[in-house]
């Protein structure tokens, strides 16, 4: 007879509610393929008589978190509440119970990662948290074990789904943003609050856990420079488009000779690039490593059917012990690695769009290509065009692409020419990134 394994589920929004239905739709398939009997025993709500998408046992539905943790039956919790302070409590107490634990819970891990990992290591416990970055993606488990021979040197991620979608929709149908992000929130790809989505912080949060493994240091989420899609209008992304330019919520972790850069910005990238064609709510993860050179990760990262697949997985590996020995072995969590040293600020150099509006009067243009001469930035194209009529008044676009300059050099200049009288309202900034260069695999 197969062995059971009892598990209780805390919290069942869109995840939660994935996960109750993947073990009752296909708790004997799952048998089947490992031997092992999941027993959904307790599923942890805070309103019991909330409709939900799927139909939660009375018998195994409560409000009450302690039930679980008391339950000797009971092996695996799954944390999917979602905040940092009360899952945080939750999983420490689930550790001093006796309990394993897995969680999607991406802010958490980027913030507390350390003690929490320290504590479960302590309590003799493991802790599985593939959902937490990517969604449906293997991703953590592919960077951890299959890219294990290399020394990884950078990782480029779209790594929010509601994002990606909200910039897919603002370039194809030409809608405001926030009509896309209403869109979004409709299909269920936001997070409850979606400000965590659209500032950049969830792709940031992401980018902390997924950096730290893949580069062996602890990568501290404050060190991310972190700038959401809020401001972006779609006229600059037609004017990328017509320039050969998509435009992605980037997150980045590049290794350099004098420390790491971590960041997290709207970036057009060329429409030839790997990652210019994930479209909606995909994610896609290109990972560096000196062995195996470019790899490409591309899947469902938000909604919960596809974040349920990776903690099916998840709850998988701490039933067949695996994660037990993975996560006492592994010595890339935050409890375990050095701190990252980081690149100083304001060294990064890199390509950019600017979009300046123009009084329509002559010798405007002249002024802005005086301003980025004089500040050594060289431009790589200019584009004005003729307004359909006269602009009465109105700022005239003019799209400059610079060649790859220092950062604080851009804004540098970024701030003389809004001090020009010619210059109106303010100047639009973008980073724009050719692919990256694998750094050696022969
Ligand atoms: N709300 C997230 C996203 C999914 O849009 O990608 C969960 O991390």
């Amino acid at each position: 007879m197969a062995d059971k394994i009892g598990i209780g589920i805390i919290g069942c929004g869109a995840v939660g509610s994935a996960v109750v239905r993947i073990l009752l739709e296909q708790g004997r398939s799952l048998t089947a393929r490992t031997g092992l009997d999941l027993e959904l025993r307790h599923v942890i709500v805070q309103d019991t008589h909330k409709e939900r998408p799927v139909d939660i046992p009375k018998d195994i539905l409560s409000n009450d978190p302690a039930q679980p943790l008391a339950d000797p039956d009971t092996h695996i919790i799954l944390e999917l509440i979602g905040g940092v302070d009360t899952p945080m409590d939750l999983i420490l107490e689930a550790l001093r119970c006796g309990k394993d634990v897995v969680t999607a819970n991406k802010a958490l891990l980027a913030l507390r990662g350390g003690p929490i990992f320290a504590a479960a290591r302590e309590a003799g416990r493991c802790i599985a948290f593939e959902a937490a970055v990517g969604g449906g993606i293997p991703l953590i488990e592919s960077v951890r074990r299959g890219l294990i021979a290399n020394e990884i040197d950078a990782v480029y991620g779209i790594l929010n789904g509601t994002c990606n979608y909200i910039l897919t929709r603002m370039l194809e149908s030409e809608v405001s943003y926030s009509d896309a992000l209403a869109e979004a929130q409709q299909l269920g790809y936001a997070e409850a609050d979606p400000t965590l989505d659209v500032d950049g912080t969830d792709s940031a949060h992401k980018l902390a856990i997924l950096a730290s493994i893949a580069m062996r240091k602890t990568c501290d989420y404050d060190r991310i420079s972190v700038r959401g899609i809020t401001d972006l209008e779609v006229t600059d992304l037609l004017a990328g488009d017509e320039l050969g330019y998509v435009c992605k919520l980037l997150a980045i972790a590049q290794k350099h000779d004098n420390g790491l850069d971590l960041t997290v910005h709207p970036t057009f990238i060329r429409k030839s690039h790997p990652l210019a064609s994930v479209a909606g709510p995909f994610n896609a993860v290109s990972v560096y490593g000196h062995a195996v050179g470019h790899t490409l990760f591309y899947g469902r990262g938000a909604g919960g059917m596809p974040t349920a697949s990776a903690v099916i997985a998840d709850v998988m590996e701490v039933a067949t012990g695996n994660a037990a020995r993975t996560f006492s072995q592994l010595t890339r969590l935050a409890d375990r690695t050095d701190a990252a040293t980081y690149r100083p600020s304001g060294e990064n150099e890199t390509a950019f769009y600017l979009r300046v509006g123009l009084e329509d009067r002559p010798g405007g243009m002249a002024r802005i290509a005086t301003v980025l001469g004089d500040h050594g930035i060289s431009i790589a194209s200019l584009v004005q065009h003729e307004p359909h009529q006269a602009s009465g008044g109105d700022a005239v676009p003019v799209v400059v692409t610079t060649r790859e300059s220092k950062d604080s050099t851009v804004q540098a200049a970024i701030k003389a020419m809004s001090e020009l009288d010619a210059v109106i309202g303010q100047v639009i900034c973008i980073p724009t990134l050719d692919e990256h260069v694998e750094s050696s695999h022969a």
